[in-house]
């Protein structure tokens, strides 16, 4: 048995996400972390609420609520809205918890014995218009690097390059569009991430299985011109980790915090310590998956995150773990994300276009987003979603496809056989060729799962379902039956055998469609087809079912046409 750390991108807590948010870390990561439940590996799988920055502090104001009341309260619907979209977080913690503020203080303390944090008077944007210092994302700009002039003073979102606010040309407030802006002095702590180069270089040729798009963006800022330079790593804000050398005060750094992304990553860590504490386990119970010298060296690490993640992931948290000079697991496997666009432009939060999550489930259950949303997972590129290509997976893969073959299946058996496995003989030859076929299908789908492949994955499964239907239609027991009901009833019991084995391996897609065909047929067996043959006796003759409602409703042209109208403009 495995053991294996999962964790996903931390949303930021202000606000609702929308689907190219859920695709881009949490949803791929919870079907990877149900695999590996299913087979049977242990797995511990991790996010929160990335709660820090000015993004918490302006989403308060405008809110009208002290900061900390606004981050409690929109935890709490993102923990429920996660809930119901079944991600199967062991903990949703949250990256302002005094586990987090701890550790975080702690790393700063270590950095600092080996030498690696500086202090510097830095040159901060200060806005006469707004009376006060700006935080980088609040200052707007031309981008040097690739020109876009959208570009936030941490970041380029166009080109990802990492930023410092006074690298763009022709700045402006974020907050009141004012270009009054001066520099001014005040003193930050700055993480020489210099000074790391040739540790994290060797750190990540060390990768060798990682994939293209993460490699070659963390290579692009580890190499080019002055790619990886030092950060400033504390903020003149209130709400925050505030900045302490371990539990000792830091002189000089009085009312400042340390800077949101880099306590935000630690927090993948200390939500561990958060999992243990809900839970009732000791600090042994989580450092087991997280130091290497009190038994983590046997820990697999995925992390799941967007594209524009990747640069703090392969240089800053790793520079961070690195310069600590303590025995913490790093990640094994980063798996990231390009973007989901909406219906011929982008998904916009600020504009409110394209689906949120709460909308999602508003119009239909977790299932038929998950199965979209994962089957066209924007992997090799960026990849669209669009009402007609919803509408025709829906209506083909989940009702057409398996949705159908359930419904058929069993309403045939009950009414030729009653609600139980009916008798008949062995699997003749159109039976084991089924099975050969499954078994050649099902180890290529173990093995994109495992590779997280997740389009491939969802693939396989849908080929997986096919075979099945195609079973089905050439054996046809409905005409079987009027001349050799023996036949038919062995048809009927690979039939309901194929429902449950549909069910342990959809699982990690469409969890709740799998319980409902588990529940239907009355099994709590969900043990992982090893042996195909096998896991097609399951159901032994006389096991009763019942026949399922509907698992899959098809989309109408009029309720597709109504949501297109409906998510194409102003969120209110
Ligand atoms: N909140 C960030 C985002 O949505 C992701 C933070 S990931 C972490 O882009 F590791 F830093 F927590
Ligand atoms: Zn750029």
């Amino acid at each position: 048995m495995a053991r294996i750390l999962i964790t996903s991108a931390l949303p930021y807590i202000n606000g609702i996400k929308h689907l190219g948010n859920l695709i881009g870390s949490q949803l791929p990561a919870d079907l990877y972390a149900r695999y590996n439940r299913g087979r049977g590996n242990e797995v511990m799988f991790l996010c929160a609420t990335d709660e820090h920055g000015t993004p918490a502090e302006l989403a308060a104001a405008k809110a009208d609520q002290p900061v900390a009341e606004y981050c409690a309260d929109m935890h709490k619907v993102q923990t429920d809205i996660a809930d119901r979209f079944g991600l199967s977080f062991d903990h949703f913690g949250r990256s302002s918890s005094p586990q987090n503020h701890k550790l975080t203080q702690q790393f700063a303390s270590k950095l600092a014995d080996a030498g690696l944090i500086t202090e510097v008077s830095d040159r901060q944007v200060y806005s006469n218009a707004d009376g006060r210092f700006l935080p980088d994302r609040y200052v707007e700009g031309t981008c040097p690097n690739c020109g876009h002039d959208g570009a936030r003073g941490d970041q380029c979102e166009e080109c990802t390059k990492q930023l410092d606010p006074t690298d763009l040309i022709n700045p402006r407030s974020a907050i009141s569009g004012s270009t009054d802006l001066e520099v001014r002095e005040t003193k930050h702590l700055f993480l020489r991430q210099s000074a790391m180069r040739d540790q994290l270089d060797q750190w990540i040729d060390s990768k060798t299985d990682w994939p293209v798009l993460t490699t070659s963006i963390a290579k692009k800022w580890l190499h080019d011109g002055d790619g990886l330079q030092d950060r400033g790593i504390t903020r003149d804000l209130d709400w925050g980790v505030p900045v302490k050398k371990g539990d000792a005060d830091w002189p000089g750094m009085e009312g400042k915090v340390f800077y949101v992304w880099f306590d935000a990553p630690i927090e993948y860590i200390a939500a561990t310590g958060e999992w243990a504490e809900a839970n009732g386990k000791s600090d042994a119970d989580w450092e087991r998956w997280w130091r290497t010298d009190k038994g983590a060296d046997d820990v697999k690490y995925v992390q799941f995150m967007g594209k524009d993640n990747v640069p703090f992931h392969t240089l800053s948290f790793p520079a961070t773990i690195l310069g600590s000079g303590e025995p913490w697991k790093m990640v094994d496997h980063l798996k990231s994300f390009n973007y989901l666009n909406y219906d011929g432009g982008q998904f916009s939060t600020s504009k409110g276009r394209g689906v949120f999550m709460d909308q999602a489930l508003e119009i239909l259950p977790a299932d038929y987003w998950r199965w979209w949303l994962l089957s066209h997972a924007p992997e090799s590129s960026d990849s669209e979603f669009t009402w007609e290509n919803f509408q025709q997976s829906v209506n083909k893969d989940l009702a057409d496809v398996l949705g159908n073959f359930v419904s058929r299946i069993t309403k045939f058996c009950r009414s030729k056989f009653g609600e139980a496995v009916p008798e008949g003989g062995e699997y003749g030859e159109q039976e084991q060729a089924l099975i050969a076929e499954l078994t050649t299908r099902i180890r290529a789908y173990e093995g994109h799962m495992e590779a997280m492949e997740v389009r491939k994955s969802a693939q396989e499964l849908r080929a997986i379902w096919v075979a099945g239907n195609e079973y089905l239609q050439s054996a046809a027991p409905w005409s079987t039956f009027k001349t050799d009901p023996e036949k038919a009833a062995t048809q009927v019991r690979m039939g309901l055998n194929l429902i449950r084995l549909y069910a342990v391996l959809s699982a990690p897609f469409i969890p709740t469609a799998s319980a409902s065909m588990l529940s239907a047929m009355n099994t709590l067996d969900t043990s992982w087809p090893d042996d195909v043959a096998e896991a097609l006796s399951a159901l032994p003759v006389g096991h009763d079912f019942t026949v399922p409602d509907v698992l899959f409703a098809k989309i109408t042209d009029d309720q597709r046409e109504e949501w297109q109208q409906r998510f194409s403009g102003k969120r209110d």
